[in-house]
């Protein structure tokens, strides 16, 4: 599993380019980690390697959002769902398709309903930076 120490939210925006790279159509790509941990930074890497040119914020308070890049990407953002019942508030599987890729925030929130094939991106803090592990590819490559 690859493991990086990234020290700057820029970093981690890179991180998250290279990781764009290896990402094909009908990805899902499951982020854990705590509040402020990085899990936005880093999609905002991936959506500009999918060549997304709009902003990507934090889509907390609609908890979905589209973008447009090479292929259609979705980002979801559970932080506010709780339980198993709150989820029937989100069409998760409407947001996972086999054209785009899925970036899902909180996604220990909807365990149950994840794909097993899928990438974990899991980040802590680690000093003064992050440790971020990518479970789910063997390299990921320059
Ligand atoms: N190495 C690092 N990697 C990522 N972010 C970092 C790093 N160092 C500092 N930061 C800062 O930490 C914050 C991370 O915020 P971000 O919104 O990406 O986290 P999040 O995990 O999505 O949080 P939330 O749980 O609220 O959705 C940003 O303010 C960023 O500048
Ligand atoms: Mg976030």
């Amino acid at each position: 599993m690859p493991v990086f120490e990234t020290s700057s939210a820029a970093e981690t925006r890179s991180l998250g380019r290279r990781l764009a790279a290896s990402l094909k159509p009908g990805c899902v790509v499951a982020f854990y980690g705590a509040l402020g941990a990085g899990k936005t930074t880093m999609i905002k890497g991936i959506a500009e390697g999918l060549g997304v040119r709009e902003t990507v914020k934090s889509p907390s308070y609609v908890m979905a959002t589209v973008y447009e890049g090479v292929l259609p990407v979705s980002h979801v953002d559970l932080y506010r769902v709780s339980g198993p019942e709150g989820l029937g508030s989100i069409d998760l599987e409407g947001y996972i398709s086999e054209k785009g890729v899925c970036l899902i925030e909180w996604a220990d929130r909807a365990e149950e309903t994840l794909p097993e094939e899928r990438i974990s991106v899991h980040i802590e803090f680690s000093g003064t930076g992050r440790k971020v592990r990518i479970q789910g590819l063997e390299v990921l490559p320059d």
